[in-house]
């Protein structure tokens, strides 16, 4: 394994990338309202990374068909667009979107609301969003992987939530999944140690009822087995000497 540090030219393409990453959820968020199709999203979404003048890096990534994976209540993620699939008011829909500048990724992800939600979803999303911070405040040169794992963990199952285990996290730069993982549950070992110039995605995925998830046939799509609600947040962060810098906020 081995786990690369960016040079000051890398870290300020990946800043650019992430600049138009945000840019683009912002976008993305603006837009959603009842009587889409996820497809409408992706269309949406494709060409805006491509106005910026970036590659939607999931585009056949593993022949993945489309540049955003939106997933919708039950779906967790890669969910894929499809223009039969309409949102309706009460609905939640993640969705996640990379994006290459100049040969460097950024990779983010968010859930959004369709109209009036229930509580219960209202606070899965905020709590999924708080996952995200919570284990960032480990994410600090000296501090080892583990402890942003174990930090996210903890605190969702504070609420009763369930941790998805079967995806993780990843290292990014020049490749959308590098070294290390970063699960979003404790491992056994404290794993690498956190150097200034590591780019990490950190992408807590969190269900409001048990952790175990399934596949679709689609061999995409994954769901919830228990049919809960799951939502997804995540960011491109840099290690720093000091706070950790969230370069697609
Ligand atoms: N954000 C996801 C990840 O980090 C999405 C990539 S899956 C893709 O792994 F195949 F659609 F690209
Ligand atoms: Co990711």
């Amino acid at each position: 394994m081995s786990v690369s540090i960016k040079s000051a030219r890398e870290i300020e393409l990946m800043r650019e990338a992430g600049r138009i990453l945000a840019n683009v959820h912002e976008e993305l968020g603006k837009a959603l309202k009842p009587g889409m199709s996820t497809m409408d999203i992706d269309r949406l979404g494709e060409k805006l990374i491509r106005g910026y003048g970036c590659i939607p890096s999931f585009k056949n990534y593993n022949g993945y068909p489309a540049s955003i994976c939106v997933s919708v209540n039950d779906e967790v993620v890669h969910g894929i667009p499809n223009k039969h699939r309409i949102l309706h008011e009460g609905d939640i829909v993640s969705l996640d979107a990379g994006v290459i500048y100049h040969g460097y990724h950024s990779d983010a992800a968010r859930t959004h609301a369709i109209g009036k939600i229930s509580p219960e979803a209202e606070k899965l999303i905020q709590v999924t969003r708080e996952c995200f911070f919570e284990g960032i405040k480990y994410a600090k040169a000296g501090n080892h992987l583990n402890d942003i794992s174990s930090a996210i963990q903890a605190y969702a199952e504070s609420f009763g939530y369930g941790v998805v285990r079967d995806l993780v996290g990843h290292g990014i730069g020049e490749h959308l999944h590098e070294d290390p993982e970063v699960p979003n549950f404790a491992q056994k070992k404290k794993g690498i140690k956190l150097v200034p110039g590591m780019t990490l995605a950190v992408e807590p995925m969190i269900n409001a009822g048990r952790a175990d998830v399934a596949w679709m046939d689609d061999d995409w799509t994954v769901v919830t087995d228990d049919g809960t609600l799951s939502a997804h947040y995540e960011n491109t962060i840099l290690i720093t000497e000091g706070e950790p810098e969230i370069l697609s906020l």
